[in-house]
C-alpha cells in the first residue's frame, strides 16, 4: 500500500487532518485500532471554540453542529456562597462556545472521510512506524489477521497519549514535561435538564464540581475526587447529594437515570518537539491537559490546521519551512492553553492536604476575578479560544 501521508488513530485530530488533506488534495490513509461503533460513542469533551467551530464549518463538515450545538455566550463561577456570570461574549467581542459533544465531531468526521472515498481503516493491530529519520516512512500493521505495509511521504502520530509513535522516537529526542494533579473528576451522564443553561463551575469546600451538557435533556456533570476512585464505589444517591452539595445556592438539580459514569485523571503533559523527521505528532499524543479549561480537542484542532497547511505549502510549491516550524508554531499554542488549564484547574480544585491559606487564596482570586474586567477578560478570551498563531 502506498499514500501520501499515512495517519495513525482515528480520534478528532486523526479524522480532520485526513478531511483538510484531502481538500488540499493530499492522498491519506487513517489507521485506527479500534472499531467505528467505540470510537463513534466514547463520551469525552463537549466545549468546542469558536475557532473550532469556524473551522469545522469552513472545511464542511459543520452542518448538524450549526443545527444541534448549543451556543454559548456565558459561563458561571460560584464560590464563597456567590453566584458570578462572565459574560464571554461581551468580553470577546461576541465570539462564544458551542456545547457539542466530541462523539458527534468525529461522527461527521468519519462520514464526511467515507463520503468522499476516504480510506480509514477500523480494527488494525499491531500498529508500528519506521523510516521516519530518512526518507522513506512505512506504517506496519495487521488488519483482518493480514499484515501490512503502508509506505507514505510523511506520518502524522494522532494516536493519543497512549498511542506508539511518540513512544517510536528514539530516547533522547523528546523533552517530556508531566505533573500528575492529586485528584481525578468522576463524571456521570444522566438524562434530566441540565440545572442551568450555561456551564457552571463551582468552587466548594469539599471539592470542585462543574455542571456541563450535551442537549437541553441530556445532563454532563463531574465531581472532583481521588485520583484512583472506583466509580463502582458511588451509588447513584450518593453522586447526586454530592453534587447538590457543591453546586449550592438553592439551585435544584433534577435528578434523571445516570446513563454513564467514569473517573478521569489530571495530568499536564507535553513531549517537545512533535516532529522526529517525517513524523510528526499532533493532539493528544504530544500534549494532554487537565479538563477544567475545555482546551484538549480544541488544541488537538489547532495542531492538525496547522500540520494541513504546513502539508499543502510541500506538496503545492515545495516549501518545507512550514513544516520545519510545525513544532514551534503548536507549542506556542499548546503552552499557553497548558498555562491556562493548569491555571483554572489550580483555582478551583482543593488538595488532599491543604489547610485555610491556600483556601482562602483561590477565594479571593474569584472574587477579584468577579470583580475585574481585566482579569475577567483574560479569563474569556483563553476560553473562547486564543486566535491561532500563523
Ligand atoms: P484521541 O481522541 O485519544 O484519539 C486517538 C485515537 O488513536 C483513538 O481513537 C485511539 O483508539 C487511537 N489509537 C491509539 N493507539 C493507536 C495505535 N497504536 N494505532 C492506531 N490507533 C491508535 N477537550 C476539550 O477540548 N473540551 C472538553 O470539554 C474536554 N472534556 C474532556 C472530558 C473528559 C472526561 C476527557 C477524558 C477528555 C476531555 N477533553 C476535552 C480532551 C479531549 O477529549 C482530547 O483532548 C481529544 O480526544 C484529543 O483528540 P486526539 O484525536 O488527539 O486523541
Ligand atoms: C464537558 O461538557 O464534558 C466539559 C465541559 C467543560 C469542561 C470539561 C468538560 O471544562
Amino acid at each position: 500500500m502506498r499514500t501520501q501521508v499515512g495517519i495513525v488513530g482515528a480520534g478528532p485530530a486523526g479524522l480532520l487532518l485526513s478531511h483538510l488533506l484531502h481538500i488540499a488534495g493530499i492522498r491519506s490513509v487513517v489507521l485506527e485500532i479500534q472499531s467505528r461503533h467505540y470510537v463513534e460513542q466514547r463520551i469525552r469533551a463537549g466545549v468546542l471554540e469558536q475557532g473550532t467551530v469556524d473551522l469545522l464549518v469552513n472545511c464542511g463538515v459543520g452542518a448538524r453542529l450549526e443545527k444541534e450545538g448549543l451556543v454559548h455566550r456565558g459561563i458561571e463561577l460560584r464560590f464563597g456562597g456567590r453566584a458570578h456570570r462572565i459574560d464571554l461574549s461581551a468580553l470577546t467581542g461576541g465570539r462564544a462556545i458551542t456545547v457539542y459533544a466530541q462523539q458527534e465531531v468525529v461522527k461527521d468526521l468519519i462520514q464526511a472521510r467515507l463520503a468522499a472515498g476516504g480510506q480509514v481503516l477500523f480494527e488494525v493491530a499491531d500498529v508500528s512506524v519506521h523510516g521516519f529519520a530518512g526518507g522513506a516512512p512505512l506504517v506496519r500493521f495487521r488488519s483482518q489477521g493480514v499484515t501490512e505495509e503502508l509506505a507514505c511521504d510523511f506520518i502524522a502520530g494522532c494516536d493519543g497519549y497512549h498511542g506508539v509513535c511518540r513512544q517510536a522516537m528514539p530516547a533522547g529526542a523528546l523533552t517530556l514535561h508531566e505533573k500528575d494533579y492529586p485528584f481525578g473528576w468522576l463524571g456521570i451522564l444522566s438524562e434530566s435538564p441540565p440545572p442551568s443553561h450555561e456551564l457552571i463551575y463551582a468552587h466548594h469546600e469539599r471539592g470542585f464540581a462543574l455542571f456541563s451538557m450535551r442537549t437541553p435533556s441530556l445532563s454532563r456533570l463531574y465531581f472532583q475526587c481521588a485520583p484512583g476512585e472506583n466509580p463502582a464505589a458511588w451509588s447513584d444517591a450518593r453522586i447526586w447529594s454530592e453534587l447538590r452539595t457543591r453546586l449550592g445556592n438553592g439551585t435544584t438539580l433534577q435528578e434523571g437515570p445516570i446513563l454513564q459514569k467514569g473517573v478521569t485523571g489530571m495530568r499536564s503533559f507535553v513531549a517537545e518537539p512533535m516532529q522526529c523527521g517525517r513524523l510528526f505528532l499532533a493532539g493528544d499524543a504530544a500534549h494532554i491537559v487537565p479538563p477544567t479549561g475545555a482546551k484538549g480537542l480544541n488544541l488537538a484542532v489547532a495542531d492538525v490546521r496547522t500540520l494541513a497547511k504546513a502539508l499543502a505549502a510541500c506538496y503545492a510549491d515545495g516549501r518545507t519551512d512550514l513544516l520545519d516550524r510545525y513544532s514551534e508554531t503548536c507549542l506556542r499554542r499548546v503552552w499557553k492553553v497548558q498555562r491556562f488549564s493548569w491555571w483554572m484547574t489550580s483555582m478551583l480544585h482543593r488538595l488532599p492536604d491543604e489547610g485555610p491559606l491556600r483556601q482562602r487564596l483561590q477565594l479571593a482570586e474569584l472574587d477579584y476575578l468577579a470583580g475585574s474586567r481585566a482579569a475577567s477578560t483574560a479569563l474569556a478570551e483563553n476560553y473562547v479560544g486564543l486566535p491561532f498563531d500563523d
